[in-house]
This record gives C-alpha cells, structure tokens and sequence, in this order.
C-alpha cells in the first residue's frame, strides 16, 4: 500500500480487544453478530479500491439502535476505538480501521419504517441498501432524491455520514436539504432523536446536520428519515459528443437555460475515461461509434409531459448541434438504451480500477477552470500515468483520477502537494463529495480556515471526548487524539 501517503501512529491510549470483551459483545448480540471470522474480517477490513486496509480482529453487526448504544456505550468505558462502516463503497479510507478498530457494520439495520405516500417522506434504518431503496419507491411512485453508481452496495447511512453527491444532485440538492431528520448514537451511547419528518422546523441549532457529512466521527447514524420526490412519467436522456471543453461548458449554461426545470443529469466524460470503459468493461459499446471524440456529455431530463419533453430537448439539442457545441448525439430509444448510457458513465470507476493503480481526487472548482486542472496534470505527468477526467460537470465536481500500472512514490510527488494547492489556490474544495477520510485528514487546511478547523475540533471532544470513533479520519491529526 505505497500508495497512502498518510502515515499515523496508533494512539496509544486505545485499548486493545480481550476475552472478557468478546464475551461481554456475545452476550448483548448473540454470536452470530459478533464476527472473528478472518475471510469476514480480510473482506471489511480493505477498502472498495483494496488501497486501504486495517487490521481489527472484531466486526459487530447490531441489529437495533439499543444495540449500538450498548456497544458505544461499553467501547467508550474500555477506550476501544470503532469504526462504522455502511457498505464499505467509501473513496477515501474512512470505512475500514487503521489499526484495530471495532467494526460496526449497520447492515443487518435495514427495514423500512415507514412511508408517506402524501409527503413522500421515507422512514427507514440506516443499513438499507440505496438501491433496495430506490425499487421500494419504485413502487410507490417515487424515487430516491440521489442516485449513484454504488447503489448496489452502499447504504442509506452511509450516503448521509459522506453528504454524498451523485447523478442527481443537479435537480434535487443534497442530502443537507432532503434528509429531514435522523437518529443518532453519540459515543457515550446517548441516542439522539432528531428523526423529524418535518419540511420545516427552526427550534433551535439544527444537530441532524452535523452527523450529515461527518464521516462516521460524530457518531452512529441509525436511522434516516428522507423526503423523496415523485417519480415523473417522462425521462429521456441523451449521449453527446463535444470537440472541446469550453463546448461543454457552453452546452451546461445553455442546458440550464433551455432545458430548465426537466434537466435532472449533466454528467461529463473526457476520451481517457471513455476509453477506459471501452477497453476494461464487458458489453459496454460506444453510442457514437463513428469516430471518439474529446469529451462525452450525458444529459437526462425528466418531466411530466412526454411529448412536451421530448420536444423541449430535441430542440434544445437542434440548436446545440447548430451552434457547434455538439458534434455528434443520440437520444436513447428506450429503457435498455438508457441504461446502456449510464453504464458508460458510472462505470468508470470500475473501469478504473481493472485499469490498474489509481489516485482519485474529487474536487470541487469554477467550471470555467475546472478542465485546466487536467490539462497541467497531463504536462506534469508526461509519460508517467494516465490522467482521466469525468463527473458532475453540472455541479461543478470535478473526478481527476491518475491511472497507472502500479503505485509509484515519483508519480504521487507529480500529483501532491500540486492538485490540493491548485485547488485552494482556484477556491475549490479539496472534497466535493467523497469526504476527508483518511486520505485527506491533514489536508483539511486547504479549503477550510484554522479558526474553523479549531471549532470542528472543539465539537468532536464535545461529543466524543475519548475520540474513540473513527480516529485518524477526518479532522488533521493534531486536533484527532
Ligand atoms: P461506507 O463506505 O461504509 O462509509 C463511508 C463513511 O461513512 C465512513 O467514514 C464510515 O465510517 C461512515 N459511515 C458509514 N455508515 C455510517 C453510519 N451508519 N453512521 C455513521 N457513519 C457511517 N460518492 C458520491 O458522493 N457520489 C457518487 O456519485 C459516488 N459514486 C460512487 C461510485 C462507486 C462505484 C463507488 C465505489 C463509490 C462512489 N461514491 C460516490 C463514494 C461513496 O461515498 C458512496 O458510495 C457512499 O456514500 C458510501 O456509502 P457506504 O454505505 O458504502 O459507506
Ligand atoms: C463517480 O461519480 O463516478 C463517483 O464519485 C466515483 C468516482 O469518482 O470514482
Ligand atoms: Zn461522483
């Protein structure tokens, strides 16, 4: 694991695991949910990019919050640190230990409680997995207000503990503004229940907030109540080809403009990434096949009115073709198609990671800049690695992703210190939406003030004061012990 520049020490005044704790966790969960199996235990101790990995010898999979109380409450008097982990998709390190960490796992936390099918505001345990979600609402007539490539596995916990972004964020904002409350165990086992299903509610400091984005170092977040749209009868959605950057560019001011109220995706991709997933993905075929082209945009709409929507982004993409922003597209004929050009995009993670070693950077920036970054990683890299650029083009969320056969310490001093200080310097965010982690930990100064950093230092002693939940993550070093 050359890759993981971020070299810690264990804090030594973590406990380490005994007999009598083993027997203490068999006794409140049953064995079956108290877990020493080592192929178990290999597979939740590495990372979803088998870049990060740690070493604990215990995995806790609680079927209730009383049961997560119990546990925190008794890792707390033992000083054993914990770490909790959802679906174990994270970019960044933080869902599996350091060292040896306490494993708590949410996923056997994953009923549904409750849905209102006047309010569309859903009720559930913080171990449902998004995708299980996204088809229970499916039949409901409503759809899960993010989406993301990691569907299959990530959970609903977990998505709220990263504030994650995804597909359509563009249309629906984040989790900031759709989680409506939450359930949350602090570290000394206090439950919090904010489980609000209240569009509107100000009495008082709003303390759902603070556990959507923390990373699992605030505490256990239980359950999710979420409001969630109505699922529209017409989506289409179209894959275009640009000559340059500043085309795709124009074509999102012009997206925002024309299409207005139906735009829900605006994805982008550059030829690298789209190579990528041509070569290392399985039945994925390029939709414009003529010729490959610099950049690749995908745009979804999604309205209530067939023909009228049809026809909005027909024309929008008639005069787009005109005004030489596109070079070549197609609107996808039906539901198999469609999902044929969503392959394309969220498959370049995984195509990613067949391609070989790979160094992600997650960036918030300017659109009018965001492009550049890319371009002077591929001068500084020359023939080192392979730069790849893709994501949310309509939020601003730049994915630069440097791909090569094997990690290599001479290719990271190309990238590192660089990439973070292009973005403070451009104003960015070193994390538009895959959190801090371990990866980034100390890096948190680059786009947050010291005053700040101090103040979220003084919240988690407040709510953690033995840190014992997710050290080393997160918030620098200094402040994290
Ligand atoms: P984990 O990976 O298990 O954990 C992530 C963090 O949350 C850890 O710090 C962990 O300690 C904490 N955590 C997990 N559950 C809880 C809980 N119940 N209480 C407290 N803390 C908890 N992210 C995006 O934002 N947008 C994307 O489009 C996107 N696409 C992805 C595509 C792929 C193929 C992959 C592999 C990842 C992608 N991600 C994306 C990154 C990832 O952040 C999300 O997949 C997801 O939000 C993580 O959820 P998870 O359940 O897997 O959490
Ligand atoms: C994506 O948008 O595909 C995800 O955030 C994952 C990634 O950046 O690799
Ligand atoms: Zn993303």
């Amino acid at each position: 694991f050359s890759s993981v520049s971020t070299v810690v020490q264990r804090n030594p005044s973590f406990s380490t695991l005994n007999p009598d704790d083993i027997s203490y966790f068999k006794q409140l969960l049953g064995e079956k949910s108290v877990i020493q199996d080592e192929d178990r235990l290999e597979t939740v101790n590495t990372d979803w990019m088998h870049k990060y990995k740690g070493s604990s010898k215990l995995l806790l999979q609680p079927r209730t919050t009383e049961e997560v109380a119990q546990i925190l409450k008794y890792c707390n008097s033992r000083r054993l640190a914990v770490v909790p982990q959802g679906g174990n998709t994270g970019l960044v390190g933080g869902s599996v230990p350091v060292f040896d960490e306490v494993i708590v796992n949410l996923g056997s936390m994953n009923n549904i409680i409750s849905f209102d099918k006047v309010s569309g505001i859903l009720v559930c345990e913080a171990g449902c997995i998004l995708e299980n979600l996204i088809s229970f609402l499916d039949n409901q007539g409503f759809i899960m207000p993010l989406d993301l490539g990691a569907k299959g596995s990530c959970q609903i916990g977990g998505n709220v503990s990263t504030n994650a972004g995804g597909l359509r964020l563009v249309r629906y904002g984040s989790l900031h503004g759709n989680v409506l409350g939450l359930e949350a165990v602090l570290a000394n086992g206090d439950v919090l229940d904010m489980l609000g299903t209240l569009r509107k509610d100000n009495t008082g400091y709003d303390l759902k907030h603070l556990f959507i984005g923390s990373e699992g170092s605030l505490g256990i977040v239980t359950k999710v109540s979420i409001l969630t749209p109505p699922k529209l009868s017409s989506e289409n959605i179209a894959f275009l080809a640009c000559r340059d950057y500043s085309s795709c560019q124009k074509l999102l001011m012009e997206a925002k403009r024309k299409l207005g109220e139906v735009l829900s995706a605006f994805e982008f991709l550059d030829i690298q990434a789209m190579d990528l997933v041509l070569n290392h993905l399985d039945g994925v075929r390029n939709p414009l096949p003529a010729t490959m082209h610099n950049f690749y945009v995908l745009i979804e709409t999604t309205g209530s009115d067939e023909s009228y929507d049809r026809e909005k982004l027909e024309a929008f993409l008639l005069s787009s073709m005109e005004g030489g922003l596109i070079s070549d597209g197609v609107i996808a004929q039906d539901i198999n198609q469609a999902s044929s050009f969503w392959r394309i995009r969220e498959g370049v993670p995984e195509a990613l990671m067949k391609a070989g070693a790979v160094y992600k950077y997650d960036l918030s920036l300017p659109v009018e800049k965001l492009y550049d970054l890319v371009n002077d990683m591929r001068t500084r890299l020359g023939d080192l690695a392979r730069v790849i650029g893709y994501g949310h083009l309509g939020d601003g969320n730049l994915h630069l992703n440097v791909s090569a056969a094997q990690y290599d310490d001479k290719i990271l001093e190309q990238i590192e210190p660089y990439v973070y200080e292009w973005t403070s310097k451009h104003r960015g965010s070193i994390s538009a939406e895959h959190g801090l982690g371990l990866m980034k930990a100390n890096k948190i100064y680059y786009s947050k003030s010291p005053e700040t950093v101090k103040t979220m230092g003084s919240i988690k002693k407040l709510l953690d004061p033995n840190g014992i939940l997710n050290p080393y993550k997160v918030l620098p070093h200094s402040l994290n012990s």
